[in-house]
């Protein structure tokens, strides 16, 4: 097989299986080398084995908890000091489908240890390095639920907010440090995730539910023509753009001296 060029090391969280081991397979193909994240030795190893046979790259596997402090440590360190990593693909995450009432607390806050804390310390680890050698890029991966909360568990999709906000902040912060950013908000993929989460994707309707393959191939498309934030999904760009352009609206009114005419009751009442 001709080797392509290399393209640096690209790093995948929750590469074990599901969305991060599609990520894992095509940024393979388009010559990543690749460092492998996830708890599942055994899962990680074998794929680390068949990519590398497949893609001719080197592919190495990194067994973390990425809820155990120490373990993410590890994970972190790694970024900060291995210039050859050029792409973060911040992917581990799970969900939950029950409501408050129905939710134990304490695996709510482990959600959002996992989707949010460690999310945002492997970027804090990530990006200096990537400014300082002017590129690098990170894809993370939202939902449409943090644009949706309603549809699902709302601590997972208060996690998945803040994976949009905190995207579109550093989109703003490092429009000029030639690193990318990439918000991806997949609807329901076809995943293990569901099990985890409580609900099996078998009893979602089949006409809402994506391919993991297709849904990467897609994120990267979108990454290719330059897509901040993709929505594999929405068939019309133009109905994201108005979201955004209401959005923006609101802006200039969201801070002033005084409170809104209909809130000065005070001034009614004199
Ligand atoms: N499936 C969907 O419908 C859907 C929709 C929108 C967004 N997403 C998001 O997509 C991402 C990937 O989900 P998926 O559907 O591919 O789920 P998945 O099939 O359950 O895979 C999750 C991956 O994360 C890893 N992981 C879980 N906990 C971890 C931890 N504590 N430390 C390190 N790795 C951990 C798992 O590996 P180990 O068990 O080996 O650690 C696995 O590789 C998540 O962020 C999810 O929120 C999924």
């Amino acid at each position: 097989m001709a080797m392509q060029p290399s393209n640096g090391t690209a790093l995948v969280t929750g590469a074990s299986t599901g969305i991060g081991a599609i990520y894992a397979e095509r940024l393979a193909r388009r010559g990543y080398d690749l460092v492998l994240v996830a708890r599942n030795r055994e899962r990680l190893e074998q794929l680390a084995q068949r990519l590398s046979e497949q893609s001719g790259r080197s592919v190495e596997v990194l067994v973390a908890d990425l809820n155990d402090k120490a373990d993410l440590a590890r994970v972190e360190q790694l970024l900060r000091s291995d210039a050859r990593i050029s792409l973060l693909v911040n992917n581990a995450g799970v969900g939950a489908t029950a409501p408050l009432l129905d939710s134990d607390v304490e695996r709510m806050t482990r959600m959002i240890e996992l989707n949010v804390t460690a999310l945002t310390r492997l970027t804090y680890a990530a990006v200096p390095g990537f400014v300082a050698r002017q590129g690098g890029t990170i894809i993370n991966i939202a939902s449409i639920v943090g644009i949706a909360p309603e549809l699902l568990n709302g601590v997972y999709g208060g996690t998945k907010a803040f994976v949009l906000a905190f995207s579109q902040s550093l989109q703003h912060e490092l429009a000029d440090k030639q690193v990318r950013i990439q918000a991806v908000l997949p609807g329901a993929i076809a995943t293990d995730f569901w099990e985890g989460a409580g609900t099996p994707v078998a009893h979602l309707p089949g006409e809402i539910v994506m391919q993991a393959q297709d849904l990467v191939d897609a994120a990267l498309a979108g990454l290719d023509q330059g897509e901040s934030i993709t929505l594999p999904s929405l068939p019309e760009i133009a109905d994201w753009q108005a979201y955004q352009t209401a959005r923006q609206h609101l802006l200039p009114n969201l801070s002033r001296q005084l409170p809104a005419q209909r809130y000065r009751l005070a001034d009614r009442a004199r």
